[in-house]
């Protein structure tokens, strides 16, 4: 029993926590993960690299914008309505990968955004 309660406590104890550091990590691995290196570096998840990786993508964007808050929209845009003429990588990412299909009705707005920040707040610029 009190192995029981101890384990519980612990749990409680550590569970808020590692879902606050990973949440918007945690989406990106989910829902972008497929194509894109999102979060720890892998061997794995580098031979199947099908997308530029997230810290290039939020260099990128921090580049092209003034501010977070207009990176962080025109990344969102992107992601529901990706176009050649959008692209701000060169026409040489497209020949390799492909253009991003649509994420429309794949990813919430709420859930899009945290994966956005969580993008654009762990490349420097
Ligand atoms: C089915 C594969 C696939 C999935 C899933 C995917 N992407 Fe992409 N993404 C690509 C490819 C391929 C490119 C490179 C071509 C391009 O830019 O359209 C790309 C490029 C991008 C770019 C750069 C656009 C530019 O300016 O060139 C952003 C930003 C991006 N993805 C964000 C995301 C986010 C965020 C998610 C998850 C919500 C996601 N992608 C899911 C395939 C994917």
């Amino acid at each position: 029993m009190k192995k029981i309660i101890s384990t519980v406590f612990l749990f409680l104890l550590l569970a808020p926590q590692v879902q606050a550091i990973s949440n918007g990590e945690n989406l990106a691995n989910e829902k972008c993960g497929a194509c894109h290196l999102m979060g720890q570096i892998t061997k794995e998840k580098l031979s199947r690299m099908a997308a530029p990786p997230y810290w290039i993508i939020g260099k990128k964007f921090q580049a092209a914008n003034n501010n977070r808050e207009e990176s962080i929209i025109s990344m969102m845009d992107y992601v529901y309505n990706p176009s050649a003429e959008k692209m701000l990588f060169p026409k040489e990412t497209r020949e390799r990968f492909g253009l991003m299909p649509s994420q429309k009705g794949l990813i919430s707005e709420s859930e899009l955004r945290a994966v956005v920040e969580y993008i654009i707040d762990n490349s420097s610029k």
